[in-house]
């Protein structure tokens, strides 16, 4: 890969410029126009130093760069000095560093993340708006894992609150809520989720009935076993209803662990802000404040309870000294960047060295153009389950009419399907509100994940033509730009997780995936590869084909999606 190309070349430029060889590399870039050379250094932050223009340093220093083995040529254009090196060197490089397991994988470099991310509120249907937080959570702990962090992943799950003393007495007294209109044996979910919203209407007409709802939440609270033999009800039924989508996403946690969790560990939290003497008293509530442009942070409300904001702040600590978590990463929407900034201000105030190590990943927002505002309550949301659905019967349609004697349709419909709506949300910059629209999410042509996936089958049927072990090496050099192109970019790859990782953007991964997709369109455009009379050339070419095959279906595996074999 790039990278230990970029270290070698280091060694040689480190002396000659006088830097260290770690910030060679670091400023080393990938020239847009591969005329340009595979690498450029920027000289301009010599001209400072040396005191003269760049371009005069740049040449300069070109003529002291010594070229030969695998450097072809050195070159100063402007500013930048300009590397080529060998094909052949490139082309070993990649045929033996595509030979691991996992390629671009760093060793393991001893910290441990504790990621939290999809973390669903009980009791409702997964929204579309809840796929980013799960799939960018899944990606980016996949990355995290490249990159040889150990990690935690966590879903931390909405298990707690007044909703849940509603939804119990709606379920245990109120008079509808025993009518056969809710279904609790045959759709336990679809009953739980309309008893939610029709009660929470109900409420609206009747302050009685909010009321009540308050008071069985007390009762929860303070362990009444009807009640919390009930709640636990409305959570194995939601689990089961979650699972079941973050099998078909591919998603995996290592912990499940609600905000119920820390019931019992909140009162230290509060004692211990007392004792800093954080915690202030205003308006009969007990909040922290934090600076004049931050709102203070509530800890307790003046009928005593607790509030998000304290269970997360509870939780922290948690995860850095229970789970052993060296960063703290929180997959949630923009809409909670507040929130994150009042908490992790708390816990820098509370002393905490490690707060700096708390990230909010903060991911846009589904727009709907003719949905008004969303809403759970009052039912107008788009599910993930319906989006699925619609995906994979479209994949299906498609592979009924383009190839009907396909092996295992239903499967490859599933890989599809979700491809298609993973690589969808996956591939928009995450900061980025994203507007929904059906034709776009199902659009499997033009820069989707069936078109990757689609990439990664040509490569695959292929090497099925080839019909034999594809050999490894690659001998016979090859020199046509949409060969080089390749090369160079599949050489990109393991740079591109570590940048992926760094700046906690998947996109950076998923655009990367499509731009091999594009070179090698065109190679495969350009070249018989099989019908050649050079026998090396065509082996060179099968390999290069296989690393093309590897590295895709290894990248979108990081992002979560499965290639298949055909499609
Ligand atoms: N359950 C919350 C929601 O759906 C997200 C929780 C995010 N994680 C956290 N530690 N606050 O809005």
């Amino acid at each position: 890969m790039f990278e230990k190309i970029k270290k070698d070349l280091a060694k040689t430029l480190a002396p000659i410029i006088d830097c260290e060889e770690s910030d060679v590399v670091l400023s080393l870039e990938y020239p847009k126009n591969l005329d340009h050379g595979h690498l450029s250094y920027p000289v301009f932050g010599l001209a400072k130093k040396l005191k003269k223009a760049p371009p005069l340093i740049a040449n300069e220093l070109a003529a002291k760069i010594p070229t030969g083995g695998s450097l072809k040529s050195v070159s100063a254009v402007g500013g930048y000095l300009n590397f080529s090196f060998e094909n052949l060197y490139l082309q070993q490089t990649l045929n033996i560093e595509t030979q691991s397991e996992k390629i671009g994988f760093q060793p393991s470099n001893g910290k441990r993340i504790v990621i939290d991310y999809s973390s669903p509120n009980v009791a409702k249907p997964m929204s579309i708006g809840h796929l980013r937080a799960t799939v960018i959570g899944q990606a980016i702990r996949n990355l995290a894992e490249s990159q040889g962090y150990s990690v935690t992943g966590l879903n931390y799950l909405g298990d707690w609150g007044v909703q849940f003393g509603k939804l119990a007495y709606a379920y245990l007294k109120w008079p509808e809520g025993q009518s056969s209109k809710y279904d609790f044996n045959d759709k336990p979910f679809e009953a739980l989720f309309k008893l939610y919203v029709d009660f929470h209407s109900a409420c609206e007409a009747d302050p009685e009935l909010e009321k009540q709802g308050a008071l069985t939440f007390k009762k929860l609270e303070e362990g009444d076993a009807e009640i919390q033999a009930v709640w636990k009800k409305f959570l194995d039924i939601s689990l089961n209803e979650y699972e079941r989508i973050y099998k078909i996403l591919n998603v995996k946690f290592d912990l499940i662990q609600g905000e119920s969790f820390y019931n019992d560990k909140m009162e230290k939290t509060v004692d211990q802000l007392k004792e800093k003497g954080l915690l202030v008293e205003s308006d009969g509530a007990q909040v922290v404040f934090i600076d004049d442009n931050t709102p203070p942070c509530i800890i307790k409300k003046s009928d005593g309870a607790t509030l998000y904001a304290t269970r997360d702040i509870t939780s922290a600590y948690h995860r850095h000294f229970n789970l052993k978590g060296d960063e703290l990463l929180y997959v949630v929407g923009v809409d909670q960047t507040l929130h994150f900034r009042q908490v992790f201000s708390v816990l820098e105030k509370m002393g905490n060295e490690w707060a700096k190590n708390c990230h909010h990943i903060a991911f846009g927002m589904y727009r709907f153009k003719d949905m008004g505002k969303m809403s759970t309550r009052r039912g107008n949301v788009i599910f993930m389950d319906d989006v699925l659905e619609r995906a994979i019967e479209l994949a299906n349609s498609i592979i009924e009419e383009k190839n009907p004697s396909l092996e295992d349709k239903a499967e490859v419909a599933q890989k599809v399907g979700v491809g298609a709506i993973l690589f969808h949300d996956l591939v928009t910059d995450r900061v980025k509100n994203i507007d929904f629209d059906w034709e776009r999410v199902l659009d499997f042509e033009g820069d989707s994940g069936p078109y990757v996936q689609y990439c990664a089958v040509r490569c695959q049927s292929l090497m099925r033509k080839y019909g034999q072990d594809i050999p490894f090496e690659m001998n016979v050099s090859l020199e046509s730009k949409e060969e080089r192109e390749l090369i160079r970019t599949l050489l990109m790859y393991s740079d591109t997780l570590k940048a992926s990782y760094k700046s906690f953007r998947p996109s950076v991964l998923a655009q990367y995936l499509l731009d091999i997709c594009k070179c090698f369109s065109s190679f495969y455009a350009q070249h018989k590869i099989l019908d050649d009379t050079d026998q090396g050339r065509v082996k060179a070419r099968m390999r290069l084909v296989q690393c093309t095959h590897k590295i895709l279906v290894q990248g979108l595996l990081l992002l979560g999606i499965q290639t298949p074999d055909r499609m």
